[in-house]
């Protein structure tokens, strides 16, 4: 009995080694690495909203195309290379298309009544197709061109008015005026002719929105502590800009059922959201909440990533001569020096191509795209990742990943003549739009919008930096938001050409 409790005590141990070796061996991969956090905190004393893309792109260089992060209570995990973002997509894309709940979006939201921040679900399903169907459809952008043709218009004789006056034109203003009054008047009709109180409010809720999608919530991340963002204001600010907004809303769809309105030239989305109301053919009955919310996405998300984008093309063109020169010269000549150019001959310059393409890769608006959340485990990249995981897909880092691109920092809009790269969520090397089933639903608008304003800007004018400024001065700042638009306005002079 004795020598079977020695043995026991000399074996035991032994076996018990081999045990957990055994078991270990058979253990799922943990998380990916990731930096150190702190209790209850995690890592969120060390990221900074404004340039979150920046810092995550460092991390990655240390941790990997792959890396997590504990955002107070909440996991998440960074994704940063081409070849990974093709795996979360081509293998995972049904578990990696919900959207994290957070507070400031929900509320803006009207708790996800749209697109863009809808629990993936039958719901969004049914609220994409309505929206792909009979909103941002081919035939309604191409029955949409006569007004963006007609603003552009009005944009070109604003800045003839400039150089006349010799006076330097605040590019931001201007793009963000015009992309704001395109998308007001595809989505209900008004043009804001004027630059009233009409447009200033507009154009403050459009900021405020924008501030509170991108505002940091604690109770985002660690219950229990929404009594902190009480304190910063932040839950009265939110319930000031949703008010604002609902009212705002509420008057143009007042406006679209009185019965006394004329007629219209052409129906805007708000007719078609209004007739689709009546006809109550969709498994979802639509409300006004419903319409005031889709009407938030075609504002906000057509708005600010247009206009951002325009900005940082005209930015580009400008700290790039070479490349400024050769586009002016392909649309002047392809063009034959019509005084505007139409959406149909736009489209027919591949070096203009080339360059928003270009512009896409390097001042994407949308830098860390718009937040996943995985709804059921999966394996991504070797690692476990678990259900209700905040994914980030790191566009920036991929567009300037050395092994997909060379000379990934400098502004080379001729890597595109012979290359088939698009950014329609094929190629996961440039995905400024996103991809997978949540892609930008709105892309065939914007690349209109983006071609038509662009190639006028530069057949009218020919463009300078103001008098004592160098292409090196042009700073690259950014505001927080889910569009990055640049901190200090661009001021540039335009001349009209020799
Ligand atoms: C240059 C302009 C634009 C850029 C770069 C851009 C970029 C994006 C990105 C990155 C996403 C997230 C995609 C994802 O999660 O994979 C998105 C979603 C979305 N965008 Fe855009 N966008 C632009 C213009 C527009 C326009 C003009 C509209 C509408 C008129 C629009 C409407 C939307 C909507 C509704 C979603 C949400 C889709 C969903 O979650 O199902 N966007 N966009």
């Amino acid at each position: 009995m004795v020598s079977l409790v020695t043995l026991l005590c000399y074996t035991l141990p032994v076996l018990l080694l081999f045990f957990f070796q055994f078991c270990r061996s058979f253990k799922k991969p943990s998380l990916p690495p990731g930096p150190r956090g702190l209790p209850i905190i995690g890592n969120l004393h060390q990221l900074n909203k404004s340039d979150l893309y920046l810092q995550l792109w460092q991390l990655s260089k240390k941790y990997g195309p792959i890396f997590s992060l504990q955002l107070g209570l909440r996991p998440a995990i960074v994704v940063s290379s081409p070849k990974l973002a093709q795996e979360l997509w081509k293998d995972h894309d049904h578990v990696v298309s919900d959207r994290p709940k957070l507070v400031g979006q929900q509320k803006l939201s009207y708790n996800g009544l749209e697109m863009i921040f809808a629990p993936y679900g039958e719901f969004w399903r049914e609220i994409r197709k309505i929206c792909v169907t009979h909103v941002l459809s081919p035939s309604r952008v191409s029955g949409f061109s006569s007004i963006r043709q007609f603003e552009v218009k009005q944009m070109i004789k604003k800045i003839s008015g400039h150089v006349s006056s010799s006076k330097p034109t605040n590019l931001n203003e201007v793009l963000m005026c015009l992309s704001s009054t395109i998308i007001c008047r595809i989505a209900y009709g008004r043009s804001y002719e004027d630059e009233g109180t009409e447009r200033s409010r507009f154009h403050g809720l459009l900021n405020e929105c924008q501030a509170m999608w991108g505002t940091f919530f604690f109770s985002d991340y660690i219950p229990f502590s929404g009594w902190i963002d009480k304190l910063r204001g932040l839950h009265t600010r939110l319930e000031r800009t949703f008010k604002e907004f609902d009212k705002f809303f509420q008057e143009v769809i007042d406006e679209h059922v009185d019965p006394n309105r004329n007629t219209p030239e052409n129906e805007d989305i708000i007719d078609v959201l209004l007739q689709l109301k009546k006809q109550r053919s969709f498994c979802v009955d639509l409300t006004n909440d419903h319409i005031k919310a889709v009407l938030m996405d075609m504002l906000v998300a057509g708005t600010d990533a247009t206009a951002a984008t325009l900005v940082g093309a005209m930015t580009a063109l400008l700290q790039n001569p070479r490349v400024m020169k050769r586009v002016q010269e392909e649309i002047r000549t392809l063009g034959g020096k019509r005084e505007f150019l139409n959406e149909d001959e736009v489209a027919k310059f591949p070096y203009l191509r080339a360059v928003i393409k270009e512009t896409l890769r390097l001042h994407l608006p949308a830098p860390l795209l718009v937040q996943r959340e995985t709804n059921e485990a999966c394996m991504i990249g070797g690692y476990e990742i678990p259900a209700k995981t905040i994914v980030y897909v790191n566009a920036w880092a991929i567009h300037r990943d050395p092994e997909a691109w060379k000379d990934p920092h400098e502004f080379i809009p001729e890597r595109f003549l012979d290359s088939s790269i698009d950014s329609g969520g094929q190629d996961f090397e440039l995905i400024p739009f996103g991809a997978g089933r949540r892609i930008c639903p709105g892309r065939p608008t914007a690349i209109a919008s983006l071609d038509l304003i662009i190639a006028n800007l530069l057949n009218s004018f020919d463009w300078e930096l103001p008098f004592g400024m160098d292409k090196e001065d042009i700073d690259t700042e950014v505001l927080p938001g889910l569009a990055q638009h640049k901190k200090n306005h661009l001021y540039v002079l335009a001349k009209f050409p020799i």
